[in-house]
């Protein structure tokens, strides 16, 4: 190390705050003096260089005005022919996202010009001299919040999309957040461990990721669904608190809420119970919100068990911001004479208040809609302002059926009945998603307000009627509620887990459990989802090897960073929230990925692709 470089300057980058930092860009002698949010009625009369994109150009003859953009806002610029002709006369040229470095003198703007809608809105510059950077083709679409361009344009040019003030606060603020659950967790004594990417599938019901190996021909890497076996590891070499911001890898069919590559905050302790962890959760989020919107959510979250989750809401993410509950009215109709009802495995029903106003066309749009969760039918009875029922289906009722069902529903006229005569699992489905489009079609849903709620006792295991097996509910390392070890192998659908998801809005957001910590019991759970000692030893031996020493009672939880910044940010995809996502297809429209390969690389990784494929990778990417 050279002398010189030993002795750090007065004005080092680690002395300087963001403020002071992100104005000293120096570029041939062009120092950035501000960036295009600060200018105020404050610095009037200053001089000021700022460098950026220009967001317009409007050329009225006489003054030119520039609005300049950069990430942190924009600053009106005008060009004037008497101030400075040279610098005018150049303007001309400017086109819209030309990359410039300009210095004036900062002035208010005229009676009636401000716009106290921009923090730079009092002021604009009046440009002595410029410097073009950069120039710019016209872009594919306008670089505006307001733009209505096709996703799929802008995934293309996901690098202009991402110019756009709307998605470049997005990034802003996720970055704060990732920052402030950085601090949260360093604070509570949690290491942040890096664990591989290139390594052995571990089950979190989705399809892995599969890597080839060039220097073992014939095998194959996963990338991680989750860090989980690493993280129980890193407990058993007593690490003791663990968490890390990582990217998962899940192949699996895609929604506006998850990607198949997206990132976890992962989270490991020793020695603690639901309740630590639940109460470190909570801190976790309830800073994370504190720090980055400045909202206070509750000190305690509420809680639900999976049962009632399901009973009363259909789903296991339940959206407490509106009341809206389902009923079971299965005993009212049993041995009755309208057959659907008296003869369905279950019979569920939601009375929306007022619903009575939906028109025969919206019935006929949730009937269709229903039936994505496979539901056969929607049954509906409206009550009329005078109380007379109206809908196709009560002529098969009795009046003490009639009478039953108005008391336990507490039918009231304007109002509208939806009934599913399902089995379960569909008529949950069904009238739990029913339930969020009518509270959004009828206005129940405050979207400013923030429901965290925990869901508990979820079961150990569910059962798959495709495999016709049993398989974890969350997965195979979740340990049963105390006592129902032994009990796995005769009744399995009885077991509960110690499993805990939070949910915020509908959405789930994290999730975790308390482990299972000796080898007999994790054994004993491989048995139970019916896989036998030679596969667990396969694909499982080492985790069973490392339980045999000394491994801690541990547990833990991720959250999905990605919906959480999207609700913090109210967006409505993840999309929004990742800087290069992948579309439904899981394909980069940017990038091109993923693509075909040259015969060579398929040949040193011992790869020979069916015809089909092989053809389209000629043509490709031959050569
Ligand atoms: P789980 O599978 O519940 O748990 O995942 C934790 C959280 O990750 C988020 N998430 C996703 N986000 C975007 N796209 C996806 N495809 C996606 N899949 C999941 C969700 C979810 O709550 N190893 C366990 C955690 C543990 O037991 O500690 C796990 O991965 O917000
Ligand atoms: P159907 O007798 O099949 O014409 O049905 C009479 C009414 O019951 C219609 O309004 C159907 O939409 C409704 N219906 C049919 N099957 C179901 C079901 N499984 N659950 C709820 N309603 C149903």
């Amino acid at each position: 190390m050279t002398e010189e470089s030993a002795t750090p300057a007065a004005t080092s980058a680690e002395e300087r705050s963001y403020d002071e930092y992100r104005v000293v860009q120096d570029l041939g002698g062009w120092k950035r003096s501000h960036t295009c949010n600060q200018l105020t009625s404050a610095n009037i009369g200053q001089e000021v260089t700022l460098m950026g994109w220009v967001q317009f150009r409007r050329d009225h003859g006489g003054l030119i005005f520039i609005d300049l953009r950069d990430r942190e806002g924009l600053t009106q610029t005008v060009f004037s022919p008497e101030d400075a002709p040279e610098a005018h006369e150049r303007a001309h040229a400017i086109r819209i996202e030309y990359v410039v470095a300009l210095r004036g003198i900062v002035r208010h703007r005229p009676e009636g010009m401000t716009n106290p809608g921009m923090p730079t809105g009092e002021v604009e510059v009046y440009v002595k001299e410029w410097k073009l950077l950069n120039t710019s083709e016209t872009p594919p679409f306008p670089i505006e919040d307001r733009v209505e361009t096709s996703e799929m344009l802008r995934l293309k040019y996901r690098y202009l999309d991402l110019r756009r003030p709307r998605l470049a606060k997005n990034f802003i603020l996720r970055n704060k957040a990732a920052q402030s659950v950085r601090r949260y967790l360093d604070g509570l004594g949690f290491l942040e461990i890096e664990t591989p990417v290139l390594t052995k599938s571990t089950p979190e019901g989705a399809r892995d990721f599969l890597v080839p190996s060039r220097l073992n021909l014939g095998t194959f890497y996963a990338l991680p669904q989750s860090p989980q076996l690493f993280k129980q590891l890193l407990m058993v070499a007593g690490l003791d608190r663990y968490f890390q911001i990582v990217k998962c890898f899940r192949d699996e069919d895609l929604r506006a809420d998850r990607q198949p590559e997206f990132t976890q905050i992962d989270i490991e302790m020793s020695f603690p119970d639901e309740e630590q962890i639940m109460d470190m959760a909570e801190g976790l989020v309830r800073t994370l919100f504190k720090e980055t919107i400045g909202l206070a959510l509750p000190e305690a979250f509420p809680r639900m068990t999976y049962k009632k989750a399901m009973d009363e809401y259909g789903v296991d993410k339940p959206d407490v911001r509106f009341d809206l509950k389902l009923a079971d009215v299965k005993d009212i109709f049993a041995g009755g004479g309208f057959k659907v009802f008296a003869s369905a495995p279950c019979l569920k029903a939601v009375r929306m208040p007022g619903g009575g106003v939906l028109s025969r066309k919206e019935i006929d749009e949730y009937t269709e809609f229903v039936k994505i969760y496979g539901a056969q039918g929607l049954a509906w009875i409206k009550v009329k302002e005078d109380g007379e029922w109206q809908s196709p289906i009560v002529k098969f009722f009795s009046d003490d059926e009639k009478a039953k069902l108005a008391e336990r529903l507490g039918m009231t006229a304007g109002d509208i009945v939806f009934f599913q005569a399902a089995p379960e699992d569909v008529a949950n489905a069904a009238l739990g998603n029913l339930r969020l489009k009518l509270g959004e079609r009828f206005g129940l849903i405050d979207e400013k307000a923030f429901a965290p709620i925990w869901v508990t006792d979820f079961p150990l295991l569910e059962y798959d009627p495709e495999d016709k097996r049993w398989v974890a509910k969350h997965h195979p390392f979740t340990s049963p509620q105390p006592g129902q070890m032994d009990s796995i192998a005769t009744n399995p659908g009885g077991a509960l887990a110690r499993a805990y998801d939070l949910v915020l809005n509908g959405n789930e957001i994290g999730g975790g459990s308390i482990r299972i910590h000796t080898p007999a019991a994790q054994k004993a759970m491989f048995k139970a989802l019916g896989i036998s000692d030679e596969e667990a030893e396969e694909k499982f031996g080492f985790l069973i090897e490392a339980l045999k020493f000394g491994a801690p009672p541990h547990g833990g939880i991720a959250f999905g960073l990605d919906r959480i910044v999207m609700l913090l940010t109210g967006s409505k995809s993840i999309r929004d929230v990742i800087a290069f996502p992948k579309t439904q297809k899981a394909t980069c429209l940017m990038t091109d990925a993923p693509n075909t390969v040259s015969k060579k690389q398929l040949r040193e990784l011992g790869i020979q692709l069916r015809e089909k494929a092989a053809d389209a990778g000629d043509k490709k990417v031959e050569g």
